[in-house]
């Protein structure tokens, strides 16, 4: 199989144009202390592989803005292979390795030689030069032999779970059990790159509009749900037109089912319970003249639904509290609609966090389950009697689900679960080209 025909080589990658001026900047001698951006991007993978998420590790690394594109490029891309690059390197050292850095530099320079067209001189030249001068021979001589035999140890490497699937294994066969038919579609989605698309503010514009400026632009778009606009090619938001002044939002197609299931009309208290970033907020209020209360127990991801409702030109009441303990943040009015999108495993949007794969541990899911049917509890007595509650999450796991929502209604007899529409059959939405994974639940109290 050549390069250009695996799985996962992208051909169409608008980061294309990035890779070749990087590849450039990286041959160059770095200008005083400034790292190259392959070292940056191990380091920030060694971060990861000792737990913290992507976006910490990313924070703490703080490449500057000439090279953030290509150490983007470089962690994001060795976490999507991480179970083929892994298992290419057990192949290629005869012991594992202790520095850790190192080993993270091997996995970045691995996933360029065999997922990028970077020039393979280049990517050992520059891995070399970064490693340490004992270990710089061992690096070289991996790459190398990696070049020399690359079909056969790719395809030894897909005699192992994590190695075919790039997931692991527990994971793969999680999904095995809950999806017996979809389970193998599911995971090549959640390898795709994921699409963009845009929520176009109602208030402003309409996607029938705002589509037409983009095409005049050269950027092409399609329809992907009632306001929903994805891109045939991701770009900066400062590209969009109008985003500045809240014309559009990033927002997936499967994520902007939430505010319009919610039914949410004028004068109407509405509770948005998990809130931060604000994405649903957002659009919520794009929707109706709603008196919205937005909650979230991160003050500091809070700050963020301030921004977002402030861009929109949007306003909310902000509080900081847990939404599983009313107390503090509560006045005891109830509210007419609850949006409770819980936190949970994220197994829907993997393909945006490719880190969280890796993070996760098996007995995280029930964890994430008792902390949302402790939140779906405390919310349940918010409720006005004849009020709406949307249970969502962006995960794909039925403990989460499925079962999270039939075990409440077992424990709440006033709780009725009103029908989606069609194309959300049981709720389940499973990621694809379209959208990402996520799950929606709409109950009434009766
Ligand atoms: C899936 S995110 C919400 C995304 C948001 N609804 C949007 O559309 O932009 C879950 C949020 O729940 C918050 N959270 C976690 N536990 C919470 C709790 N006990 N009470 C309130 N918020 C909580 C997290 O800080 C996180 O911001």
């Amino acid at each position: 199989m050549t390069k250009r025909n695996r799985p996962g080589y992208d051909q169409n990658s608008t980061k294309g144009t990035v890779k070749n001026t990087k590849e450039k900047r990286q041959g160059d001698k770095p200008a005083g202390k400034s790292k190259a951006p392959v070292a940056i991007a191990a380091e920030v993978l060694a971060q990861v592989l000792q737990g913290r998420t992507l976006t910490q590790a990313l924070e703490m690394a703080a490449p500057n803005p000439s090279i953030r594109g290509a150490v983007l490029d470089m962690a994001y891309g060795s976490l999507r292979y991480k179970g083929t690059l892994q298992a290419l390197l057990v192949q290629l050292l005869k012991n594992p390795l202790d520095d850790q850095f190192v080993h993270a530099l091997l996995l970045a320079a691995l996933y360029q030689l065999a997922y990028t067209d970077e020039a393979a001189y280049a990517v050992v030249d520059n891995a070399v030069n970064v490693a340490p001068r004992h270990l710089k021979g061992l690096v070289n001589a991996v790459l190398r032999n990696f070049l020399r035999r690359q079909e056969e140890l790719l395809e030894a490497s897909r005699q192992t779970v994590e190695g075919r699937f790039n997931f692991p294994s527990w994971w793969v066969e999680k999904l095995q059990v809950a999806y017996p038919d979809h389970w193998e579609s599911i995971l090549l989605a959640s390898q795709l790159h994921p699409p963009m698309t845009l929520r176009v503010n109602c208030r402003k514009n309409s996607p029938e509009e705002y589509l037409a400026e983009l095409e005049a632009e050269g950027k092409h778009a399609r329809n992907t749900g009632e306001s929903a606009l994805t891109l045939d090619r991701p770009v900066g938001v400062e590209k969009l037109p109008g985003f500045a002044g809240g014309r559009v939002s990033v927002q997936d197609a499967g994520a902007q089912w939430a505010a319009r299931l919610l039914d949410v009309h004028a004068g109407m208290r509405v509770l948005d319970a998990c809130a931060a970033p604000g994405g649903k907020t957002g659009h919520l209020l794009e929707l109706a003249d709603a008196v919205v209360l937005a909650l979230d127990v991160d003050e500091a991801r809070l700050d963020r639904v301030k921004q977002n409702l402030a861009r929109l030109g949007l306003s909310a009441q902000l509080e900081c509290g847990d939404a599983a303990n009313s107390e503090g943040w509560w006045s005891g009015r109830p509210f007419d609609r609850i949006l409770a999108d819980v936190p949970c495993s994220a197994s829907g949007v993997v393909r945006r966090n490719p880190d969280i794969k890796w993070l996760r541990r098996p007995n995280d899911i029930a964890k994430f389950a008792k902390q949302q049917s402790a939140i779906m509890d405390a919310l349940w007595q918010m409720l006005a009697p004849g009020g709406k509650f949307l249970y969502a999450t962006c995960s794909i796991f039925p403990e989460e689900n499925l079962q999270q929502v039939e075990s409440f209604i077992g424990r709440h007899e006033d709780a009725t679960r009103l029908p989606l529409p069609p194309e959300l059959g049981g709720g389940q939405l499973l990621p694809d080209e379209n959208h990402d994974g996520f799950f929606y639940a709409l109950l009434q109290r009766v």
